[in-house]
């Protein structure tokens, strides 16, 4: 983390002429690892260091039923509710815990809407490390079992001032104070974890065979899941393994947007003005600023990609849809996606004939009463 506070990035670099002189479509294929760690010579640290329990390789699945309601031939859902704690950020958490184990640190901190607190927890809890989690008052209970369960300190941060992000503030202190380990997942406060979701389009690619993909759907809060997903597409071209991009949308919550008011209004990051108080029932996506914000621009526009805000009854309908059309259960951050998708297919910008991949990112189990509360009378 740079001293100075002001955002300093730390990118991670690799021998890319060294991999690409080694490595091809073929071999890569014929690797028998089916966790993130198939990629490791992508990854900022050794296998020998991680701790397993099963993240990444999850499956991409041809939503014909949903793409049939939408009205797009072509539709793909990667569903990572199946991850260990059943959303993405296992990705991210298996390599800052893998880092934080090479180093020697025991104790790490995170601020987190929920999920990033609870996989760092469940994979600190398998290495033995404690984790400090700060996490909103209201932060969903399936996420706090988790983070109980799995045994994390918990300290439940109350934004007092207006575009104040608490649990980063009260991250900040104790990291300060206590000297721990700062895990989240945003890039400005560790550069490791980003390299995690970096798989997501490497996995995407093996499973499509390399095929083109138009369009990428991602939810947006940090901008950090956008942000790995662009370095990874990076990497691939670096290597040589795909030689063009598809388009990445970062779609956020309305009560949320500073991200798409960035993106549509060519604002530079340092121009970003966080959101004074976010709402919305998408509880993952509510980070008032996106700190990963600037290669999540610079992601947006290198590969023509688009900035799209979804009011929270678009966000309930997609998922309902995903669940009713596809069998998978997603809580609200989980499917804005969908709701992103539907909007820009509504507008034209998505064509009836492309390629769209919507990731899922989170578990309906994760937040029973806010899914439960949308049906029209209790069972
Ligand atoms: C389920 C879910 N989806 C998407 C996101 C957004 O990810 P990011 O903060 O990396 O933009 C989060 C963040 O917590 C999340 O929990």
């Amino acid at each position: 983390m740079c001293r100075k506070r002001d955002f300093g990035r730390l990118d991670v670099e690799y021998d890319y002429d060294a991999i690409s002189a080694k490595l091809t479509r073929a071999p890569l294929k014929s690797r028998g690892a089916r966790d993130v760690w198939r990629y490791e010579e992508f990854l900022p640290v050794q296998q020998k260091f991680a701790v397993k329990l099963g993240e990444g390789n999850t499956p991409l699945i041809r939503a014909e039923r949903l793409g049939k309601k939408l009205g797009i031939g072509k539709l793909y859902l990667k569903d990572e509710t199946r991850n260990p704690t059943a959303s993405f950020k296992d990705r991210a958490m298996a390599v800052g815990i893998a880092k934080a184990i090479e180093i020697g640190k025991n104790d790490v901190a995170i601020a987190s809407s929920g999920n990033a607190a609870a996989s760092l927890a469940a994979y600190s809890a398998a290495a033995g490390i404690r984790v400090h989690a700060f996490v909103p008052v209201d932060a969903a209970i399936g996420k706090i079992a988790q983070l109980m369960l799995y045994g994390a300190t918990i300290v439940r941060c109350k934004q007092e001032k207006e575009g104040e992000d608490a649990t980063v503030q009260a991250m900040l202190r104790a990291v300060d104070k206590f000297g721990y380990y700062p895990c989240p997942s945003f890039g400005p406060f560790n550069p490791y974890q980003v390299e995690g979701p970096k798989t997501i389009p490497f996995e995407l690619n093996e499973q499509h065979k390399w095929d083109e993909i138009d369009w990428i759907f991602v939810p947006t809060g940090s901008g950090c899941l956008l942000t790995g997903v662009w370095k990874g597409l990076q990497d691939l071209r670096r290597v040589g393994l795909v030689d063009s991009y598809p388009r990445l949308v970062s779609v956020q919550p309305k009560g949320n947007q500073a991200l798409t008011k960035a993106i549509n209004g060519h604002l530079r990051f340092d121009r970003i003005v966080p959101e004074a108080y976010p709402e919305s029932v998408a509880s993952g996506l509510l980070d008032p600023f996106p700190w990963d914000g600037d290669s999540a621009l610079a992601g947006i526009e290198k590969t023509r990609g688009e900035g799209v805000s979804v009011d929270d009854p678009a966000i309930m309908q997609a998922v309902k849809d995903l669940a009713a059309y596809e069998g998978v259960f997603a809580e609200p951050s989980g499917a804005a996606g969908v709701a992103g998708l539907r909007k820009l297919l509504k507008e034209g910008v998505v064509g009836a004939d492309d390629t769209s991949v919507v990731l899922v990112t989170g578990s309906g189990l994760k937040e029973p009463d806010k899914v439960m509360s949308m049906l029209p009378h209790k069972p």
